[in-house]
């Protein structure tokens, strides 16, 4: 080995021993008759010391040399520091620097590997691997690891089984568009990528595999947001002889195990919330409940008072913003042009402030009285004090609007600390989705969801009302994963592919593989996925996953370090006939 310790473990207790440490160099720092050089690898940074007429020459004339990122083996004593630094590990000592070797020298870094970087986005996208010596970013995937080891742990304590599934597989139908290779050997035709394992780990509970899971990775061709990349990992599971029940509990049981061995957190029992009064309640499907703010529903009292913007709605909805009646005018007025903003698009917000002595003051006074405020006041269980914020509009549109206004109140009145964490299970989706597009309905979840019992009824006469055994674990506001107790009678499967408006011919090509397994005993089985990326960087405090990845795609779905997507040459095309070869 060509180091005694690593650069983050050596402690007043190690005063005296000689150490071999290797590294990168951090910075060195020339003070005259002093210098001090900054050692870094993967588990900290350890200060070497030389001192002018004290230490060899050649060493000191050595460590005049070096630039930023030179890999060193330093070999000397361990002495205890004069001036501590109690916010490093290794703090409290230095190294009486003997000798030095230089391993490898590098090129000036394009941006300083520290942890608040001067490098801008692309450049660290680039030179990914030195952006990865930074600390932040070892942290993350540190915690990363963490994560997937204690999953696995957890798993395996449950009797799951880890098993690997293809990547080259068939379109599976997880919503997003799929990723496809050609195939040379079948001309013309393509494999793609999984959107998930899905129908997989179905053929696996039909196999006998009664508890199985994989932290895989997905493939999705869709556009990109902070906590979407084109592939990602899921912690994949199903299991076999199962209810709802059955799986909420031993995945809230993951939830509790993981927040308590890798946070020190103890969760409590996670709540459960229909997905109608979640969207009733929140305007979402996945609530962030770290803080309360729960929508209140005002048409009773806000309705045929002559204001004809509320007359004209279906639904007149609002939230109490609790001490916030001192509200200036532009603060009011910087919260009317968020929800004006396009993105949003509400055309306008009408406040009351309950005054802190009784009396109210709107931006609707004039339709109004004081005595009408009250009975708002009293919807809202407001007291004096509080700011009341009201929308208006079609139902599900108002509710999403204010969905974001309950947010962005939350961030303005610090309410969602990234350190509090309350997750919950979303239940009760809806089985289809209406899409205006291609005027027919969609899988909500996707199309192996099984419909609750008593609802399979409507299924021919209201589709849009039947619900689905399917549910969401959402964190924070976060979805952080998803499942459902599946379809496992052929007929009841057949039947959903042509609500959802495939022919039975298409749905035979599609599926036949799990229709046709459906035959041979598939037992009852449901099973969950929970994105492993946005599970890791909820546990980092952070909303973005990219750098919770080791090698991330950017927005533009590239990696702009490997520079690709990229060409491929002609006689790769020619092979795959992708082209056609001219004469
Ligand atoms: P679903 O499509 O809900 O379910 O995906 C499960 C979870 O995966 C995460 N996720 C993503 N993370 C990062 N980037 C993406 N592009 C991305 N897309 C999804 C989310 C999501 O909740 N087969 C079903 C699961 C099942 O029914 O068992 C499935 O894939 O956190």
């Amino acid at each position: 080995m060509l180091r005694s310790h690593t650069c983050g473990e050596l402690k007043i207790e190690d005063v005296n021993k000689v150490v071999t440490l290797s590294g990168w160099v951090q910075k060195v720092r020339d003070k005259g008759g002093l210098i001090w050089i900054d050692l870094r690898d993967r588990y900290g940074i350890t200060q070497l010391l030389l001192e002018e007429g004290r230490s060899d020459i050649a060493t000191i004339d050595a460590a005049r040399k070096l630039g930023r990122e030179f890999v060193i083996q330093a070999v000397g004593k361990v002495i205890e520091r004069e001036a501590k630094n109690p916010n490093m590990t290794t703090g409290d000592i230095e190294i009486d620097l003997g000798s030095l070797e230089i391993l490898n020298s590098s090129l000036t870094p394009p941006f300083t590997i520290e942890d608040n970087t001067d490098g801008g986005e692309e450049l660290r996208m680039k030179y990914r691997y030195l952006d990865l010596r930074r600390q932040p970013l070892r942290k993350n995937l540190e915690l990363r690891n963490r994560l997937s080891i204690e999953t696995r742990k957890y798993l395996d304590s449950q009797q799951f089984f880890e098993i690997e599934t293809p990547y080259l597989i068939k379109s599976t139908p997880e919503g997003a568009r799929d990723f496809v290779v050609p195939s040379r050997m079948n001309e013309g035709q393509f494999y793609a990528l999984p959107q998930s394992p899905q129908t997989f780990k179905q053929l696996l509970m039909v196999a006998g595999y009664d508890r199985y899971y994989q932290l895989v990775r997905c493939f999705r061709d869709e556009d990109l947001r902070a906590d979407r990349q084109p592939e990602f990992t899921q912690i994949d599971c199903e299991m076999a002889f199962v209810e709802q029940d059955d799986v909420l509990n031993t995945f809230e049981g993951l939830v509790k195990y993981l927040f308590s061995k890798v946070k020190n957190i103890e969760i409590q029992e996670l709540p459960r919330i229909q997905y109608s009064d979640a969207l009733v309640y929140y305007g979402s499907d996945k609530p962030d409940l770290r803080f309360g703010m729960k929508f209140i529903e005002l048409n009773d009292v806000a309705q045929n008072k002559g204001f004809k913007v509320f007359d004209d709605a279906e639904l007149v909805v609002g939230i109490n913003a609790d001490g916030c009646a001192g509200y200036s005018r532009k603060e009011l007025d910087k919260l009317t042009d968020f929800v004006r903003k396009p993105q949003i698009g509400a055309l306008g917000l009408v406040y009351a402030k309950y005054n802190e002595d009784g009396t109210f003051k709107s931006s609707v006074d004039k339709f109004f009285s004081q005595e009408d405020l009250k009975e708002w006041a009293h919807k809202f269980n407001a007291k004096p004090g509080d700011l009341m914020l009201v929308l208006s509009g079609e139902a599900n549109k108002v509710r999403k609007q204010l969905s974001e206004l309950r947010l962005e109140m939350g961030n303005i009145l610090d309410l969602r600390d990234p350190n509090v964490f309350v997750p919950l299970w979303v239940v009760d989706f809806p089985l289809l989705e209406w899409d205006e597009d291609s005027h027919r309905y969609h899988a909500m979840h996707h199309p192996f969801t099984s419909p609750k019992a008593e609802d399979l009824a409507l299924l021919s006469t209201n589709p849009g009302e039947v619900r689905a055994n399917a549910y969401d674990l959402v964190i924070n506001g976060v979805e952080i994963g998803g499942g459902s107790i599946r379809i496992h009678d052929r007929n009841l499967q057949k039947l959903m592919f042509r609500h959802l408006g495939f022919t039975d011919e298409e749905a035979q090509e599609q599926f036949g593989f799990l229709m046709n397994a459906f035959e041979y005993g598939a037992p009852p089985h449901g099973g969950i996925a929970l994105g492993f990326d946005r599970l890791v960087a909820l546990f980092g405090g952070q909303d973005s996953i990219r750098d919770f990845i080791a090698f991330p795609k950017n927005n533009a779905g590239r990696d702009v370090m490997i520079d690709t997507p990229s060409v491929i040459a002609d006689s790769q095309l020619e092979e795959l006939k992708l082209k056609v070869v001219k004469e």
